[in-house]
């Protein structure tokens, strides 16, 4: 059983020295070359997602006249094409492929090769049932869909190697492909005895004893003391959430692994050419798995951003790219997002003409360099024949053809100026996964969301200012911004609390919101009260907490769902706000306190307050920290910007259904119409790039 190596972050886990990841940490994988990576932001990239093994060979070439017609100058190919690749065990087949690659090339497409194994063949399900997963009621999966494999199964990583080395082979030296996809969207776990196996060793490998693990998860509790390693359960039952907060880390080890074990044999054929990348599915910011964590092996980050039901929402989407981009801190790909219309939403509605446009922009104002549309062409049956495509299935354009023909177009003409350039903040947005995962054990009530939670705080940010980041807690360079905000940050540990006084001591100004500090890395209480290791430095703490059951007023507003009595200690710690008549144990106690600390500043906001409320702190927050604004932009636009190479870009979309005038604060180079210009008019959906 292959585990990883983690001798000395065991010994000083309750020493408290070692951080979460850490303790996950393994020996870093061989990277691509900056050129190989680079190659993945040179330009802007447009394509979709095109299965050939899903048609007769004559039909690719005009898949592809008709892909490089919009202006596509990437493709990605074999993602799902096990079968086609080896038909039966140990025959391979990859003549097909390295044709199609060739044919892309021809038409002047760069290719990104998707490994086979979230659809294994059914030989193998056959064969090698043990290669299935196991949900986490112990039922085996079956045959037909897909994601149906265990992650734990070494048989299956043993095949998996294979099909990819084979791939690797064959494809190493085509000039044409620019990188690689493990899998795609990776999301369930298997609870298969391998799996099983595995997590026991893990669990030794962390703890070395059971005395110390029985000691984090506080297991006199309900007679849940171990004393066979055995005995810790292994599934996904809602039990202690020490545990369950463990089982998250190693689940996250399980895919790592997975991951892994595809990128090595992969470099192992070629070498340090071609980046490796992953496409996140579950709309950016499902949790099931540590995505810090999950990027720390990959060249590139991607992602599918799909909007599903309705219509574009500019700041929750907004606010997804920028998680992603704050996952390896550089730009990304979006490997898939939607030519119109899904097939798996409540109502699966097409956008509005121009919203495909205004969709991709977006994207790239948010820090992306390649949009790929899922998919190309629908395969004549399979689960998926209703989605939006971008050709029918007579091969011939649908009516999205000509919007993404013009993306094509815009692609074209700003690509040289976008190139190298990235999304700029003077703020953060800090988040992780222990503390999401924290919070939604022990939700408290049912409406306390940590994504409308972090939305609350983005939004008047975002009104502020063209670019945000978001970033992890525990490893993004803090000094960099002079305002930090932590929504929900509930696990604090060590390691970070010292990190978040380092910043507020160097001169930062840093934002606790509600539910902060209460826990420790294990998921333990504090024995200090709120914010456990950052109370001293706030000179207060949270005297208690209410899941409100009705709106209560806050300062010259209202807070709800969540809300904290604070005090004060220090005598320089001010209240910046009060609650006023509330539930009785709240009425006039502090709901905001915050001191100065040198040239830095703590502030706790210990409520979910309304709009208005938040657009004073956030206000107060950005003057005092010394955060100059953009320029203002009209309702519903959305002013974005990205810099690099002495160049400093501004994108806007109009994400409503009015015309907008936009008046720039000087004129500005039109990268897209060309021309220089001091004023803008956007059309409903419609895009403007402009060079400072
Ligand atoms: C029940 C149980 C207690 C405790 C409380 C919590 O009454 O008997 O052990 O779980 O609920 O409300
Ligand atoms: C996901 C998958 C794709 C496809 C799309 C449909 O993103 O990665 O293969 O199923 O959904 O929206």
């Amino acid at each position: 059983m292959k585990t990883f190596a983690l001798p000395l972050a065991a010994l000083a886990l309750l020493a408290g020295a070692a951080a979460p990841h850490a303790a996950l940490a393994q020996t870093a994988p061989q990277k691509a070359t900056a050129a190989a990576r680079d190659v993945a932001h040179e330009r802007l990239w447009l394509g979709s997602a095109w299965y050939p093994e899903q048609w007769p060979e004559s039909a690719w070439e005009e898949d592809l006249r008709l892909m490089q017609g919009h202006g596509a100058n990437v493709v990605r190919i074999g993602e799902y094409a096990w079968s086609r690749m080896e038909p039966t065990e140990g025959q391979y087949e990859m003549d097909w492929l390295v044709r199609a690659v060739r044919l892309a090339g021809k038409y002047g497409m760069k290719v990104v090769i998707g490994t086979p194994t979230d659809t294994p063949p059914a030989w193998m399900t056959q064969k090698y049932p043990d290669t299935l997963q196991v949900d986490g009621s112990g039922k085996r999966l079956g045959h037909g869909g897909r994601r149906q494999f265990s992650i734990s199964s070494q048989r299956y990583r043993a095949f998996a190697r294979t099909i990819v080395t084979k791939m690797a082979e064959a494809l190493k030296d085509e000039p044409n492909v620019i990188g690689w996809q493990i899998g795609n969207e990776p999301t369930d776990e298997s609870y298969d005895p391998e799996a099983r196996a595995a997590w026991v060793a893990w669990l030794k490998q962390r703890y070395g004893t059971l005395d110390k693990l029985n000691a984090a998860w506080t297991t006199a509790y309900w007679s849940q003391t171990y004393t066979d390693w055995e005995q810790v359960p292994f599934n996904n039952d809602k039990a202690n959430p020490g545990w369950m907060l463990e089982l998250k880390r190693f689940i996250t080890s399980q895919w790592r692994a997975f991951h892994r074990n595809q990128i090595d044999a992969l470099r192992a054929v070629i070498g340090d050419k071609q980046f490796i990348t992953i496409n996140f599915g579950g709309l950016g910011w499902a949790n099931r798995f540590d995505r810090y964590d999950m990027n720390r092996d990959l060249d590139v980050t991607s992602w599918d951003d799909y909007v599903g039901m309705g219509h574009l929402k500019p700041y929750r989407n907004g606010a997804t790219h920028d998680l992603v981009r704050g996952w390896k801190r550089q730009n990304f790909w979006v490997m898939e997002t939607q030519p119109g219309f899904v097939n798996w939403a409540p109502v699966s509605n097409m956008l509005y003409p121009g919203e495909t446009r205004a969709l991709a922009w977006q994207a790239v104002g948010h820090g992306a360099d390649a949009v790929l549309y899922w998919q190309w062409r629908n395969a004549l049956n399979g689960q998926e024949t209703m989605h939006g495509s971008i050709v029918g299935p007579d091969g011939k354009p649908l009516p999205i053809y000509t919007e993404v023909q013009q993306i094509g177009r815009d692609f074209a003409k700003a690509s040289a100026a976008l190139a190298g350039t990235t999304p700029v903040s003077p703020v953060a947005i800090v988040q992780d996964y222990p503390s999401r995962w924290a919070i939604d054990f022990q939700l408290h009530h049912k409406d306390y969301d940590q994504i409308e939670v972090l939305l609350d705080y983005y939004r008047p940010l975002k009104d502020a200012l063209g670019a945000i980041d978001v970033v992890e807690a525990a490893e993004a360079p803090l000094a960099r911004y002079k305002l930090v905000v932590a929504p929900s940050l509930n696990v604090i540990t060590e390691a970070t609390a010292r990190r978040l006084a380092d910043y507020v001591r160097g001169g930062g100004h840093l934002i606790l919101g509600p539910r902060s500090g209460m826990k420790d890395e294990y998921d333990r209480l504090e024995p200090v009260r709120q914010p456990g290791p950052l109370a001293a430095l706030l000179g207060g703490q949270v005297e208690q907490f209410y899941a409100l059951d009705e709106e209560i007023a806050v300062g010259s507003g209202k807070a709800s769902i969540w809300a904290e009595a604070l005090s004060t200690s220090a005598p320089d710690t001010e209240v910046l706000l009060r609650y006023g008549q509330a539930n009785g144990w709240l009425d006039g106690k502090p709901a905001v306190i915050s001191r100065k600390v040198g040239k830095g500043r703590i502030t706790y906001v210990g409520a979910l307050v309304d709009d208005a409320v938040m657009k004073g702190l956030i206000d107060g927050a950005l003057n005092d920290a010394g955060v100059a604004r953009d320029f203002a932009v009209p309702e519903d636009v959305e002013l974005m910007t990205r810099e690099g190479e002495g160049r400093e870009i501004v994108i806007l979309v109009n994400h409503g259904r009015e015309t907008r005038e936009v008046s720039l604060p000087a004129a500005m180079t039109d990268v897209l119409a060309g021309g220089r210009m001091a004023k803008v008019t956007l059309a409903a959906e419609g895009v403007a790039v402009l060079r400072r």
